[in-house]
């Protein structure tokens, strides 16, 4: 297959790969950019950037200090396109989009919640706006919302299926049957709701697809199959430019199918990760004692959660596996090397030339 590129506005990214964002700190400017290089679109994650102590003084400032000074480091480091990831439930969602915008990113992906309201967050008109849905509902709710609401409609969709890492858009249950939101089921779906809106407006919605993209062929039947491009979070986790602790991207090596599980996170939705010592610990009944004076999570129920998630985030990105949570896509157990981002893609784009 022909390798195509990826339009997204008037931002065009000469391969069809989005790095998915990954926080805590796992994709910082240096994998990003690195993504970026390469052809793809790298992005930041904003959640959980500056010091951990400092933010308990200042939250808003330290945090969007930290994130001006990841994108400013990506930019200094490429010319090619970066994203930054916001998760809806951030209690800071606001003032990070509008922080992005204003240092002069463009693309803004929306997570973790239904970005219903994001249209009015960002007061830049050059913002492409691209909200993460799970289903052709979620989609229509979103899109119509903008649609009413805004006269606008989103730059890209991005459809996460349930083969995702960190935080999940499906409950336990539909965990349980993944089949049934197999990305092939959903893309179809979501096709076939965008496509008034697309009329409406007279742009083309361009719909990137993520959750268990792995390798070359993956991302070609997906690109056949309508989707404008893929996004692929997992495989770069062990790249030699991934921003955490080698004991991080170990995890990952050592992984088994079987350590690879869904735990119900402090934030109130279902996740998925490596069962390393900090979950075996945790599932003895063991509870920490939070000192959380900013409310990072607006979702967080700080009285019942067993752990601070930004900490435990914090503790796995730094390589403390004793007590870090470390978030994992259901294919990590099908990694055994470390290899350059160079590499990766060179790897995936012989694959898709060669389907
Ligand atoms: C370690 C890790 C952290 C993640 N953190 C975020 C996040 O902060 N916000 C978000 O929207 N998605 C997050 N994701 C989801 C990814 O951006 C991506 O959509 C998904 O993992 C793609 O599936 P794959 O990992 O199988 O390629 C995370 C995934 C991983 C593996």
């Amino acid at each position: 297959m022909k390798i195509p590129s990826l339009q997204i506005g008037d931002i065009t990214a000469r391969i069809p790969i989005i790095q998915g964002g990954m926080g805590v700190r796992v994709s910082l400017a240096g994998l990003a950019s690195a993504v970026a290089n390469e052809g793809g679109i790298g992005t930041i994650a904003s959640v959980g950037l500056g010091d951990f102590e400092a933010c308990k003084l200042d939250f808003e400032r330290v945090c969007r200090e930290a994130l001006i000074c990841e994108l400013r480091k990506a930019k200094s480091l490429t010319d090619g396109p970066i994203a930054v990831n916001i998760m809806g439930v951030l209690s800071n969602a606001k003032d990070l989009i509008q922080t992005t915008a204003r240092e002069g990113v463009r693309l803004i992906v929306s997570g973790a919640s239904l970005p219903l309201k994001l249209p009015e967050m960002v007061e830049d008109p050059r913002a492409l706006l691209i909200p993460i849905i799970r289903s052709g509902r979620a989609a229509n709710l979103v899109l119509r919302a903008w649609d009413k609401r805004y006269q606008r409609t989103a730059d890209a969709v991005i459809i996460e299926g349930p083969m995702a890492g960190g935080h999940l858009g499906f409950s336990v249950e539909q965990l349980q049957e993944p089949e049934k939101y197999a990305l092939s089921i959903l893309l179809p779906e979501v096709l076939d709701v965008i496509k008034p809106f697309e009329d409406k407006h007279g742009r083309k919605i361009p719909v990137i697809v993520g959750g268990g993209i792995f390798d070359g062929t993956d991302i070609a039947r997906m690109l056949q199959a309508g989707a404008a491009g893929v996004q692929m979070a997992t495989r770069f986790v062990c790249t030699v430019e991934c921003d955490v602790a080698q004991e991080f991207k170990q995890a990952y090596l050592d992984a088994k199918e079987e350590d690879i599980v869904i735990i119900k996170s402090p934030v109130g939705l279902p996740g998925r990760a490596i069962r390393n010592r900090f979950l075996k610990n945790l599932e003895t009944g063991l509870k920490e004692k939070i000192n959380c004076p900013y409310r990072c999570l607006s979702t967080c129920n700080v009285a019942e959660a067993r752990y601070c998630i930004a900490q435990a985030l914090i503790s796995a990105y730094l390589g403390d596996m004793n007590k870090g949570l470390v978030f994992c896509g259901q294919n990590a157990h099908r990694l055994h090397k470390i290899v350059t981002v160079k590499e990766l893609i060179a790897e995936l784009l012989a694959e898709i030339e060669a389907y």
